[in-house]
């Protein structure tokens, strides 16, 4: 039998209650062939209150040494005060994508997407502005801002790393290939940035225009300033579908935004990669994590009624990216549209089921 080693990091706020649900979900996939052996660990708030940071060492080992990983939310009021950046909560997901050089976050929406099956009636949009509307944000996930090194005193900022760059680190910037990769003719790929105004995006732009050109030259590439990208969500945002390049800033923001569409961030799941299965340029064996594009959503968590169907698709992207399950993907995520379409669903899109009831109805379509 083949077991898959599973690292599962439930983490703060919602996260362990939309764990349990997508725990379950993966549960149904195992057969005297297949087994999943789950290891569960601490991470962010939860992690720092027992060892006094927010990733260990051991849990960053046992991610390099796990086949993929879950993971659901950090962050929460209890610790905002204390410590911010890589020593918060947040950095202990910031930690993990940099010990696994996962750089490449996919962060798909799509309104005829399983994620999506909800989008006619739940969007705050009028569906003839959102049908159709299909793209998948790459994000970089191990650079820019986020990771900027501290260079002068007077930076925005109380710890220093706002606003910088790592421009001289080419490697920050491989999700450009990965970009290209996924793009489909005829999809473009768009590529956010504020060159008019950053040096840091001006360089962004030229490893842009230089990687496509040379590796990617059938793939119709597209600049556009990271501002006005924004309205262009808000307004036509069939005219973005496509790949939607972004560093870390700008694709956090507009990957967020994009929850707008389907009226919810609870159903947006991302896989963060550190290249395709098959990529040549590959160093290390593939890795992945897999996370919702929303946070811990404190205010809600405990009252089973968080939305788990993001964290239940990101079993889908695992099986798809990590696990090479293609078929078993599709199934959840059709599991999802079925029981989404039936009314089963959490208040964020205005149904009346909790947490665990959605789950179970997934686990029942299954
Ligand atoms: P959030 O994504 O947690 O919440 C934004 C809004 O979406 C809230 O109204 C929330 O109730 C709602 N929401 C989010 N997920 C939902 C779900 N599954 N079901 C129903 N509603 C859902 O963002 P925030 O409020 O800005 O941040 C809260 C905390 O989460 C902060 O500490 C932040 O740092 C952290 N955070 C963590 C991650 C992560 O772990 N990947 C991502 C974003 C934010
Ligand atoms: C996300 C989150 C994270 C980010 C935080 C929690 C570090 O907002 O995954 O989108 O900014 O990358
Ligand atoms: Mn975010």
């Amino acid at each position: 039998a083949k077991t898959f080693n599973i690292l599962v990091l439930p983490g703060d706020g919602i996260g362990p209650e939309i764990m349990a649900e997508a725990v379950k979900v993966l549960k149904v996939f195992e057969t005297p062939e297949r087994k999943f052996e789950l290891r569960q660990e601490l991470i962010g708030g939860c992690s720092i209150d027992a060892h006094g940071k927010p990733v260990t060492e051991e849990v960053k080992q046992a991610a390099l040494d796990s086949d993929a990983v879950l993971f659901a939310a950090v962050g929460g009021p209890k610790w905002d005060n204390q410590r911010r950046g890589l020593d918060g909560p947040e950095g202990g997901l910031l930690q993990i994508r940099k010990a696994m050089d996962i750089y490449a976050n996919l962060r798909p929406c799509c309104s005829t997407s399983p994620s999506a099956s909800i989008t006619k009636e739940f969007s705050p949009f009028k569906h003839e502005v959102i049908e159709g509307v299909d793209f998948v944000v790459v994000r970089e996930n191990c650079g820019g801002a986020y990771f900027g090194r501290k260079v002068e005193e007077a930076t925005y900022g109380d710890d220093g790393r706002m606003g910088l760059f790592r421009s001289r680190d080419p490697t920050s910037y491989t999700s450009i290939r990965r970009s290209g990769t996924a793009a489909q003719p005829p999809w473009p790929v768009i590529s956010l940035d504020k060159a008019n105004v950053l040096a840091s995006s001006r360089l962004w732009r030229r490893v842009v225009d230089k990687t496509m050109a040379a590796e990617y030259p059938q793939v119709k590439l597209v600049h556009q300033l990271a501002d006005s990208a924004s309205l262009i969500l808000a307004t036509n945002p069939r005219s973005l579908n496509g790949v939607i390049l972004a560093d870390n800033t700008f694709g956090d923001m507009i990957s967020d935004q994009a929850g707008s569409i389907v009226g919810t961030l609870g159903v947006l799941p991302s896989a963060s990669l550190n290249g395709l299965p098959g990529d040549k340029t590959l160093k290390t064996r593939p890795y992945g994590l897999y996370e919702p594009t929303h946070g811990s959503a404190p205010t809600i968590a405990g009252q089973n009624i968080a939305n788990p169907v993001a964290m239940i698709l990101c079993v889908a992207l695992m099986f798809r990216y990590s696990l090479s399950m293609e078929d078993e993907a599709q199934r959840v995520e059709d599991a999802v549209r079925k029981v989404l379409d039936s009314g089963i669903r959490t208040s964020d899109l205005g149904g009346k089921a909790g947490t665990k009831e959605v789950g179970d109805a997934i686990v029942s379509a299954l």
